[in-house]
């Protein structure tokens, strides 16, 4: 007899989809992303070839990049703000563009891109090399044409990303990220080195809690499946939480087709909240109650406030934190971590939800109806 073989099927490695392989790919993808960087309580980014001198110069930070990548810039904002000491903006290329953007030689331009192909960041880091700025790129896919532009490149290792939504690129990204934001802190002398030895620690401990996150994903995909029906789901969040909501929004834009839109907590009560009606899905992402201040008191209150107006509340908190319960219809738990690595957790859950429901809905959740892998055209 003859026995099928299926060179795609064999490829996805036993997962319905390439994003379903991806996504369990994660825990890996982010250890390969931080490998072999610190030696000696120091950490070495050798492909940084932009000398220190311009590095302690730098008096701004642009963040270019599209779709996806532009949420990781927007998670890794807060971290290098917060240990660099420098202003960082992000803007999605297209814009940045076209608008005479204030950029100088004191201007350090990151460009994020997996493919580095994606023309419209092609595009602002010629424009940013121009006005005399220098380019770090942050890219996955080597030999392409951002990093070969770029005056350094900082490479993800996360290996192809097939599916055309991002899902390990993304967390290789936010990691990569947070490797230069260490590493500026280090050449700058924002921080001391047993600061960053203890932070790069923590950054350590993320696969393992990954995988724990990937291993629970049992919940989330039930919920999913349950979920199938539904035609618009918001997203909550605020500080890293706020991003977070935006890409667990993009993922089911992009392919489940389903109306989603990410806000910040905060702002619910500008506008947002009107749209809540009895029985409207919001996810709710809750910064840790260990965190700062009274920012998880405030999203708390966000729950009760949506709740009372008839909202489903699917919350995603830390393990232990009790004070979601009496508002949350379910609760996704997810192990705790500093603050600011928080993203690289409280994604997965989102990013299963979207494949899952669009895979019971029968979709092509690898290739997305209209969209592309990536973009090279303006
Ligand atoms: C396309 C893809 C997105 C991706 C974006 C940026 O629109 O569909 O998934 O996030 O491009 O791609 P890049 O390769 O620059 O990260």
């Amino acid at each position: 007899y003859t026995i099928e073989w299926d060179a795609t099927a064999a490829q996805k490695g036993g997962y319905p989809s390439f994003m379903a392989k991806e996504i369990h790919e994660q825990a890996s993808a982010v250890a390969d992303t931080l490998r072999g960087r610190m030696e000696n309580g120091r950490l070495h980014l050798d492909e940084m070839k932009i000398d220190e001198s311009v590095l302690r110069s730098i008096d701004k930070i642009v963040v270019v990049a599209c779709g996806t990548a532009a949420n990781a810039g927007s998670v890794v904002k807060y971290a290098i703000e917060h240990w660099c000491r420098i202003p960082v903006e992000v803007e999605l290329a297209h814009e940045f563009r076209y608008r005479d953007p204030v950029v100088t030689e004191k201007t350090l331009v990151v460009a994020i891109s997996q493919s580095g192909e994606t023309m419209d960041t092609l595009m602002a880091v010629r424009h940013a090399q121009e006005q005399g700025a220098k380019v770090v790129a942050i890219c996955n896919t080597r030999g392409s044409t951002i990093p070969r532009e770029a005056d350094a490149a900082l490479y993800l290792h996360v290996g192809p990303e097939i599916a055309v939504a991002s899902t390990k690129a993304y967390l290789g990204q936010i990691a990569a990220c947070y490797l230069l934001g260490l590493y500026l802190a280090q050449v700058r002398g924002n921080l001391f080195p047993d600061e960053i030895g203890a932070i790069m620690a923590d950054l350590e401990e993320i696969p393992a809690k990954v995988q724990d996150v990937l291993d629970a994903s049992g919940q989330v995909e039930d919920l999913a499946r349950q979920m199938r029906e539904a035609t618009s789901v918001l997203f909550l969040g605020r500080h890293v939480g706020y991003p977070t909501a935006m890409e667990g929004a993009l993922k089911l834009k992009e392919i489940a087709y389903i109306h989603a839109e990410g806000f910040a907590a905060g702002e619910l009560k500008h506008g947002p909240i009107a749209l809540v009606e009895e029985g409207q899905p919001v996810f709710v992402i809750v910064p840790s109650p260990g965190g700062r201040d009274s920012l998880h008191s405030k999203v708390v209150s966000n729950i009760q406030e949506i709740r009372a107006r008839g909202a489903r509340t699917l919350v995603i908190a830390e393990e232990g934190d009790a004070a979601v319960e009496p508002y949350a219809d379910v609760v996704i738990r997810v192990p705790a971590t500093r603050a600011l690595f928080a993203p690289l957790l409280t994604i997965i859950p989102l990013q299963i939800f979207a494949c899952e429901l669009a895979t019971a809905k029968g979709l092509d959740v690898d290739q997305p109806r209209n969209l592309a892998k990536s973009v090279t055209v303006e």
